[in-house]
């Protein structure tokens, strides 16, 4: 299955989606970022998609950014509308109930580095290059960047990304946790499978759940949060998963979970 720009296979009950334009270094143009939405659409709306992975076509690029050629013609109006639209839809990977999961395979600078961080979690290849280069072209991240970015390395490391516009290899991403690892670029798919895998033996529902505590409550007030958090909690304990893993540690076996 395949859109203009981007290649979507299915493998597993995990969505791989793939940015398919490796002759422009898979940058995101109006049309594929419109692709994305409905691919985190599909995924949503699809109880056979478990998990799901983003990446990009080609051995160069994970996403070197907003197209520039788009850019280059945008008026103010048309601009801001340009940015709420690709926050829109990277907010809908981030709200996936379902993990999502970077395959950072080369260049993820500015609107790239902004789709990985909307990401829950960021694989990464050791040609892997990050960064927000926009002040070096007279502009600032327009899909959120510069809210994540503080939010993942701490608001100090971020602003001097931000400002300097400085590009960072993959040991320093991980090194300031904007990356969860670091592996061979032969190594990727075995690195992303092994860690859906580790995720998916888990309870689906917690898994859901623990996602929807963390992104919804990571901007709440604290005890908002916390109750959040308790009521997802209590849910828990509504299930039916929660009786089998708790009489599965009983009974000295592997619990064994069921997806709805
Ligand atoms: N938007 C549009 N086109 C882009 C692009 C982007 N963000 N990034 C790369 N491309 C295109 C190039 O224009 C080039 O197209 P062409 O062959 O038709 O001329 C093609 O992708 C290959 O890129 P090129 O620059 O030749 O590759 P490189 O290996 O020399 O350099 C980069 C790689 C990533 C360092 C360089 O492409 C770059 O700096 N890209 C822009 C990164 C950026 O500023 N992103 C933030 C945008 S807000």
């Amino acid at each position: 299955m395949s859109t203009d720009n981007l290649r979507l296979d299915r493998r597993d009950g995990v969505l791989w989606v793939t940015v398919n334009r490796p002759d422009k270094l898979n940058a995101l143009n109006v049309a594929t970022v419109g692709e994305l939405g409905r691919a985190a659409d599909e995924a949503a709306g699809d109880s056979g998609v478990h998990a799901v992975v983003l990446t990009g076509a080609g051995d160069k690029a994970f996403v070197a950014g907003a197209d520039i050629a788009e850019l280059n013609t945008l008026g103010p109006e048309a601009a801001k509308e340009f940015g709420l639209r690709g926050q829109a839809v990277f907010a809908r990977f981030e709200r996936l109930t379902k993990p999502v999961i970077a395959a950072v395979n080369g260049y993820a600078l500015g609107g790239g580095c902004e789709l990985a961080m909307a990401c829950h979690l960021r694989i990464a290849t050791s040609n892997a290059v990050f960064g927000q280069p926009e002040v070096k072209l007279g502009l600032i991240p327009g899909y959120a960047g510069t809210q994540r970015l503080p939010r993942l390395v701490g608001r100090g490391r971020a602003i001097e990304l931000l400002l300097t516009g400085r590009n960072i290899g993959a040991e320093e991403a991980l090194s300031i946790g904007l990356v969860n690892r670091v592996v061979e670029p032969v190594e990727l798919t075995s690195a992303v499978d092994e860690l859906v895998g580790a995720i998916l033996r888990n309870g689906p529902t917690a898994v859901s759940h623990c996602l929807e505590a963390v992104v919804y409550g990571t901007d709440m007030p604290f005890d908002d949060a916390c109750l959040l958090e308790a009521t997802l909690f209590g849910l828990c304990a509504a299930s039916d998963e929660m009786e089998e893993g708790t009489r599965a540690f009983l009974e000295k076996r592997k619990p064994a979970f069921r997806r709805g």
